[in-house]
């Protein structure tokens, strides 16, 4: 596996494979390997000749409040993850390459962007839609992975893609969970024991919706109240929103239907936020 430290040698790779006729598929993380950035790993394989990995923990999409400066790191554990998983190569730029003096250029998806995490996290998703474009010019990937947990991320980078013709292939990766149920996140490791728990009302509220959808309750304004309720008899839980959405417009709908997705996200203990999300049809 090949570390790569500098856009202008990322570029100078990926067009000398693009001469060869192979095919790159890009997973973009921002490091601290947990099972899901393997799986996404796993499934990039599939798709291409060459997997590269960029390990990059963007500041943009970060809010002044927010845990930029105690993101998790550990660059020798995630190289060899990455290795082990057949990873072509490792792309792990600084800031100041990334961002050199003067950088002023933003790419905004404007209305997928306004509400849900765009309307908790002032600006975050402008911070990631620009570093991605930054990606999959520097990489000129054929595919790029995505966790599904990021569900409105997903939605924004599919529509950036299409709006741009960017003519990268977007793929999505099932959310990858913890026995338990708790959605691997590498904030995860920010809880103790007993806070676990409390993150666990996430995935098991999701559950209790669709128990209730199955039941016949499709009045989205009843099933929120009971997740929410649900969510806050654990202690240490502040919810940001309880969404349902339609899972291809991500519009919120009133009555929900099998294309339903229940989107959450919630702040435990003043220190880790968490999201999660579900079709109310069929949760795994
Ligand atoms: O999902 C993430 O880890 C980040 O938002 C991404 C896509 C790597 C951009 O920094």
């Amino acid at each position: 596996m090949e570390v790569i430290e500098t856009p202008d040698k990322m570029i100078a790779w990926a067009r000398n494979h693009a001469v060869l006729g192979r095919k790159n598929v890009l997973v973009p993380t921002m490091g601290y390997f947990h099972e899901g950035h393997l799986s996404l790993m796993r499934m990039a394989r599939e798709y291409g000749d060459d997997v590269v990995v960029s390990l990059f923990v963007n500041p943009i999409q970060f809010g002044t409040n927010e845990d930029l400066s105690r993101y998790p790191s550990d660059f020798d554990r995630d190289a060899e993850l990455a290795e082990k998983e057949g990873v072509s190569v490792l792309f792990s730029p600084s800031t100041d390459k990334m961002y050199p003096a003067g950088f002023q250029t933003a790419v905004t998806v404007e209305h997928l962007s306004r509400h849900l995490c765009g309307a908790h996290r002032p600006g975050h998703f402008t911070g990631v839609t620009t570093v991605v474009v930054k990606l999959f010019h520097i990489i000129r990937p054929d595919f790029a992975v995505f966790g599904q947990k990021d569900f409105q991320q997903l939605a924004i980078i599919r529509r950036m893609v299409l709006d741009l013709n960017m003519g990268v292939e977007i793929l999505a990766h099932p959310i990858v969970r913890e026995q338990d149920g708790l959605a691997m996140s590498s904030r995860n490791i920010y809880l103790d024991k007993d806070q676990r728990a409390s993150a666990l009302s996430l995935s098991k509220s999701i559950e209790l919706a669709c128990e209730l959808f199955q039941k016949g309750i499709r009045d989205t304004t009843r099933l929120g109240e009971k997740v929410s309720a649900f969510i806050s008899s654990h202690a240490g839980t502040d919810i940001d929103y309880v969404g349902f959405v339609d899972s291809n417009t991500l519009e919120f709908v009133s009555e929900a239907d099998n294309s339903t997705r229940l989107l959450l996200a919630v702040t435990l203990f003043n220190k880790v936020r968490l999201i999660d999300n579900g079709l109310l049809a069929g949760f795994s």
